[in-house]
């Protein structure tokens, strides 16, 4: 059984199992969305008519008095009958969308490249397109579970994604799949692209100075987003702060020196929050955060990206608009834990 959703002016079959997101995003049609996950609340939308079942959505994030009202999160609502929707607002990059596809994938390489921390690098059985900076969802073997790896790769690297994973205390998809038994040559399914933490495309983007703050493994879509905004243009100013414990934590020194050496306005600043960084190191101490508050009197005029643990996401979007960030420049991607 399925119905029909209509959303300006467009129609969209969603099946009687299928998320309204799920099925937009297959249609190639653009909804704003985040965790697909139920989490962030990204997905909000109205429901002009029609009947909806709330499937899963947390309460926290849609309350009763906002599903009395007609809201409903997309990433979690299946249509009970044909409807008609409008999404509340845009997100960044609204309206630019690549179809959200199944694919299978074989492992090329499952490294450690850091205290707990693993590169995934998954051949395609055909290329993806996608933005740099969205995500993939991998489903652990024999399970529902789903879960969120952003890509660390630019949009042209289609072929081969890589991902960066953190190992998790008696995490499903971690500490007991990726990281233990997950071998190369495994064939492994592969959903995506998804979320709305990209560049707006070329056309519009102001090329403007740039400050990225990853934590852990929240560097992997900034890296692919400073490639994509430094081949857009060389001589861009661009500030990436990677936020660690310790010196073990951090990976991919050898590439941010490439950047830097090939861009003179790039720069990679390593933060240290529990160790004192060894003498003759570009290592910072602190809080990435805090860190660019020190670093930078204003902020006006430039983006700001934010990824990684929830936590370190708000403070970014405080130090961001204490040093004058419009708000609609900042970008964010948290790293929230499933709720299954
Ligand atoms: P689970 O089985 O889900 O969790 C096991 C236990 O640990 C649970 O009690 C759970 O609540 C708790 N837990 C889970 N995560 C954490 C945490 N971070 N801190 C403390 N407790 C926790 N992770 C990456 O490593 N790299 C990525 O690029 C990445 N991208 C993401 C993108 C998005 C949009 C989102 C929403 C998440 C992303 N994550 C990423 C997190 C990832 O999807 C998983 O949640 C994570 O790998 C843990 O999954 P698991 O199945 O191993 O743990
Ligand atoms: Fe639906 Fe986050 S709540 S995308």
């Amino acid at each position: 059984m399925a119905y029909t959703a209509t959303v300006d002016d467009q129609q969209v079959s969603c099946g009687e199992d299928q998320s309204m997101l799920d099925a937009f995003l297959r249609a190639g049609v653009w909804m704003p969305n985040s965790c697909n996950q139920g989490t962030c609340g990204t997905c909000k939308l109205r429901v002009l008519n029609g009947a909806v079942d709330h499937g899963d959505s947390p309460a926290d994030t849609l309350t009763a008095e906002e599903r009395e009202v007609g809201l409903a999160l997309a990433c979690q609502a299946r249509l009970r009958s044909d409807a008609v929707v409008e999404t509340l607002g845009g997100a960044a990059g609204g309206g630019i969308t690549h179809p959200l596809r199944d694919l299978m994938a074989t492992v090329l390489g499952n490294d450690d490249i850091a205290r707990d921390t693993r590169r995934l690098r998954l051949a395609l059985s055909e290329p993806l397109a996608f933005h740099a900076g969205q995500y993939v969802e991998l489903t652990v073997p024999g399970t529902q579970l789903r879960r969120q790896y952003s890509l660390a790769n630019t949009a042209d690297e289609d072929e081969v994604l890589e991902l960066h994973v953190r190992s998790v205390s008696g995490g499903a998809a971690t500490e007991r799949w990726i990281f233990d038994g997950l071998a190369v040559g495994d064939q492994i399914p592969v959903t995506g692209p998804l979320g709305d933490f990209f560049l707006p495309p070329e056309d519009s983007d102001d090329g403007g100075p740039m400050v990225l703050i990853g934590g852990g493994t929240g560097l992997a879509p900034l890296i692919g987003l400073a490639r994509t905004a430094l081949s857009r243009d060389p001589g861009r100013r661009v500030l990436l702060y990677h936020g660690v414990r310790g010196v073990d934590d951090l990976y991919d020194l050898d590439r941010m020196a490439e950047l830097t050496t090939v861009h003179p306005a790039f720069t990679f600043i390593p933060v240290l929050s529990h160790e004192a960084p060894a003498q003759g190191t570009a290592h910072r101490a602190g809080l990435p955060t805090d860190l660019f508050v020190d670093d930078i009197d204003s902020a006006r005029g430039w983006s700001g990206w934010l990824c990684g643990p929830p936590p370190m996401v708000e403070a970014g979007v405080k130090a961001f608009k204490r040093r004058r960030m419009a708000p609609r420049m900042i970008h964010r991607e948290k790293f929230t834990p499933a709720t299954d």
